[in-house]
């Protein structure tokens, strides 16, 4: 079908949010940023080399009976279309072209856009999330098997900044203060919390954001680690949780956004 044709109106739209163990994907209404379809959910083959995910991509759309343009996410750096990293996804991605790749398994007219997952959250957060998160200075981080960030001044991005590979404690932010680090360590809210609490005042002192906006699943708990973070800036649990990808990469498409 072409775009924008048929029963899909231009106030719905696709997003897939591609990760290291599901690759999710919805409908999405532009006015509400709510999924109009339920999310499917289909694991993501091993290894995750770029023609075995896209082959997922296509099934995962075939599933849904979506034809129209799509945007995906990916946990890596996109710049014009090429991944240029591959921190907690198959090496082989480096220098992939995302455009030609989902092109070929997804339908050469299909309209694609390929962004950086947590670039993807930070934009539907600005969209749908708490008005602080499209006002000033904002640094919006997503907690999971790495640490995401997306760079926002007024709800403007600046795409592809890696914080989570930012050098901290003899290490990187991500291999000490992820949400997999709080999992592998079993580390306490409030040990986890001191750790972030660490991250967050670096930034600060770095970038001297007003406000920080903390996603990922552990944004659901916000109540039991939040409280004990003492950096002076604004700190602010991301509303979309985990739909902030998938809603992200459907604003992409639709926007023609292109890293
Ligand atoms: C990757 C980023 C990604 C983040 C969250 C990091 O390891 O380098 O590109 O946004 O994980 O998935």
């Amino acid at each position: 079908m072409a775009e924008g044709s048929g029963t899909q109106s231009p106030e719905i739209g696709f997003g897939v949010d591609i990760g290291g163990s599901g690759i999710k994907g919805a409908a999405v209404d532009y006015s509400t940023g709510e999924f109009t379809t339920d999310r499917i959910k289909i694991e993501t083959p091993r290894p995750a080399t770029p023609d075995a995910v896209a082959e997922t991509v296509a099934q995962l759309l075939d599933e849904a009976g979506w034809e129209g343009p799509v945007g995906l996410t990916v946990p890596a750096v996109v710049r014009n279309q090429t991944a240029e990293s591959a921190a907690n996804i198959d090496p082989t991605w480096i220098g992939t072209d995302v455009d030609e790749l989902f092109h070929r398994h997804l339908g050469r007219d299909r309209t694609i856009t390929v962004l950086n997952d947590a670039d993807a959250a930070g934009i539907a957060e600005v969209t749908y999330g708490d008005p602080r998160a499209r006002s000033g200075s904002v640094i919006m981080l997503t907690f999971g098997t790495g640490i995401g960030s997306a760079l926002l001044m007024d709800g403007h991005l600046f795409p592809n900044t890696e914080l989570g590979h930012f050098p901290y404690a003899n290490g990187e932010t991500e291999t000490w203060a992820s949400s997999a680090v709080r999992d592998r360590e079993e580390l306490s809210y409030k040990e986890w919390a001191k750790r972030v609490d660490g991250v967050l005042h670096e930034f600060r002192r770095l970038f001297s954001p007003g406000t920080f906006i903390v996603g990922g699943g552990i944004s659901r708990k916000a109540e039991k680690w939040i409280p004990h973070l003492t950096v002076d800036a604004e700190v602010v649990p991301a509303e979309l949780r985990n739909r902030a990808g998938i809603v992200g990469a459907a604003l992409a498409v639709r926007d023609g956004l292109r890293p």
